[in-house]
């Protein structure tokens, strides 16, 4: 097949033994394969150079734009290995329109879908051997990015951007048994008008200090709210959007707006029906989390993203409350749902919804 990223093979791949021992145990962002995808930008020639070459370090001049001013996007995807071999991306559409919104907030060019399709699945072709086999729920994980490369110091869109992939091998991001998360009234993630809804890198900088805070209390992880006060509403965690499951049978999760639309999250939302669940989208109160914890209403709380897949939330702490949840154990309805997603990801039920997309 032609690609419109052709593929430049290195000429010093890792060697079989040693990529084999990192397969068994990858962690997670913590190898790189052999191989990335990489487009140029410039206001006059628009994009060009497409290519998967040899993974190697970029040439920045200590000008660039991104260094000073952080105009930068990324995603997270993952490729799965099938039990006969062949190696399927999910939902990857969505990345790329998610891509682009998050371009156009940052003011970066527009990358084509088929571009940012093809740059994922020519690197994915090039470095198939990376891909993990499905045990133990391990991927290929797939990082696209896009940053100002320009070198100028002034806060204006740059006039040379850097299109880049790059791919890991990786376990889920938290163990199965589930996180505990601390609610910040310290510091907030995002506010109406602000970048909350783009995955731009600046955002995830701004959330280290929270994060801290989260483990200075013993906690796993930030649950972040649209105000820093207790009447305000719960939004999401650092990597993961969350969800609530109610005894009446809904699955209750915070509406789009100053969150990211998280592809786990829609995934969900449609999964929701076939589990006799009804999904709902809506604000949710702190306060109403909190009182629907202490009378049982809420029955279960759970995160989802491409990363953590669906991690139970067993425990939420605040200044002066905290709350066990599930008994810090996983809930049915978490555990079905991470459950049906996984198989369809890994291709063990047929893929009703025709999310999966076949690379090599
Ligand atoms: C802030 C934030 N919320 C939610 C998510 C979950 O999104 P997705 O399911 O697309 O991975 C992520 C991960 O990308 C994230 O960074």
């Amino acid at each position: 097949m032609i690609s419109s990223f052709p593929l430049m093979r290195t000429a010093s791949p890792v060697p079989d033994d040693q990529r084999a021992a990192i397969l068994d145990a990858p962690g997670f962002g913590l190898h790189f394969t052999d191989h990335m995808a990489f487009a140029d930008w410039t206001a006059e020639a628009g994009w060009h150079d497409r290519r998967v070459q040899a993974l190697q370090p970029f040439s920045v001049h200590p000008g660039a734009a991104v260094l000073h001013y952080a105009q930068e996007i990324f995603e997270g995807l993952k490729a799965y290995r099938h039990a006969d071999g062949s190696v399927w991306l999910f939902r990857p559409e969505i990345n790329a329109q998610r891509f682009r919104r998050s371009a156009e907030r940052m003011r970066l060019p527009q990358l084509p879908e088929q571009d940012f399709l093809a740059s994922i699945e020519a690197l994915v072709r090039a470095d198939k051997p990376w891909v993990p086999v499905a045990a133990g729920e391990r991927s290929l994980y797939l990082r696209p990015f896009m940053f100002a490369a320009e070198a100028f110091l002034g806060v204006r869109p740059s006039r040379r951007v850097v299109y880049s992939v790059i791919a890991c091998p990786s376990q889920p991001y938290f163990a199965p048994g589930g996180v505990s998360l601390w609610v910040s009234t310290s510091y907030t993630r995002a506010a109406a008008g602000g970048t909350g809804a783009a995955k731009c890198g600046g955002n995830y900088a701004a959330s280290l200090a929270a994060q801290a805070e989260a483990e200075r209390h013993g906690c796993d992880q930030v649950l972040y709210l649209d105000g820093a006060t207790e009447e305000a509403c719960i939004e999401e965690s650092g990597a993961m959007n969350l969800f609530l499951v109610t005894a009446r049978g809904e699955l209750v999760t915070p509406a789009l707006g100053t969150i990211l639309a998280g592809v786990t999250r829609d995934t969900v939302l449609t999964l929701a029906s076939e589990l006799g669940l009804t999904p709902v989208e809506r604000a949710v109160p702190l306060a109403e989390l909190r009182a629907g914890l202490a009378d049982g209403t809420v029955t279960e709380v759970f995160a989802a993203g491409t990363a953590a897949v669906i991690t139970p939330v067993t425990g939420i702490k605040a200044e002066g409350y905290a709350f066990t949840i599930g008994g810090g154990e996983p809930g049915k309805v978490t555990s079905a749902l991470r459950e049906l997603i996984l198989n369809i990801q890994y291709g063990r039920v047929a893929d009703t919804h025709g999310w999966l997309r076949h690379v090599v």
